[in-house]
């Protein structure tokens, strides 16, 4: 017989884990209708600007969002912030990100994208595994919400330890390719 607490502890990971499924694949089928309409619309040229405005809007919330969890990563990390510091961070900018990338994939949709430049086929995988990392996330956010709030990252369990570091250089470095090959991308045209 199970008892209670951890049979509910098991429909939690269970649902958690329903919900991630249900993340990968809201952003995969969000990145290629974001690219079908990239590459099959036409549109009009007046629409160009505001597009443009509304992706650089969108990248400041994006980035910013994961430029500042992480930055409070870091400060855990370096114990200038307690893991309950981080852990309100993350519950006020996850929606922020979220938005963010929403509305890249929107408005890069009517951005025409051009596919075949390797640089630009580069960035949609930058964009793809940001997006993914971000739904990886919440798995490791659900890790650190049964920690006490006061826990020291140096008295982590390696393995958890590796999995902070590598989900935030994931995050960072693919947040950077894709903005960096973005400006390179309007720089050129
Ligand atoms: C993490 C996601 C993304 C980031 C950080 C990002 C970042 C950027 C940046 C910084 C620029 C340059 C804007 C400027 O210098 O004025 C740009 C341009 C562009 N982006 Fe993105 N972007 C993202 C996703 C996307 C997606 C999903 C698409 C298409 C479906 C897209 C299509 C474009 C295009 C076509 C341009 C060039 C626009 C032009 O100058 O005509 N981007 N992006």
């Amino acid at each position: 017989m199970i008892p209670p607490t951890q049979r509910r502890l098991a429909e939690r990971r269970r649902v958690a884990r329903h919900r991630r499924a249900l993340g990968y694949w809201g952003v995969l089928l969000a990145m290629l209708l974001s690219l079908w309409v990239g590459t099959t619309v036409v549109p009009p040229a007046w629409l160009h600007t505001p597009a443009l405005f509304g992706h650089l809007a969108s990248v400041i919330a994006g980035l910013g969002a994961a430029v500042l969890l992480e930055l409070s990563g870091l400060l855990w990390m370096l114990r200038r912030a307690a893991l309950d510091d981080l852990r309100r961070v993350e519950r006020i900018v996850s929606t922020l990100a979220w938005l963010g990338i929403a509305g890249l994939l929107a408005t890069g949709a009517f951005l025409q994208p051009d596919l075949g430049e390797p640089l630009t086929a580069i960035k949609m995988v930058a964009v793809l595994i940001a997006a993914m990392n971000g739904v990886g996330m919440t798995r490791l956010t659900d890790e650190l919400a049964r920690l006490p709030g006061g826990v020291r990252f140096s008295a982590l369990p390696r393995r958890l330890q590796a999995w902070c570091v590598w989900s935030a250089v994931v995050s960072q470095s693919a947040w950077w390719t894709a903005v960096l090959i973005g400006m390179l991308n309007t720089a050129s045209r």
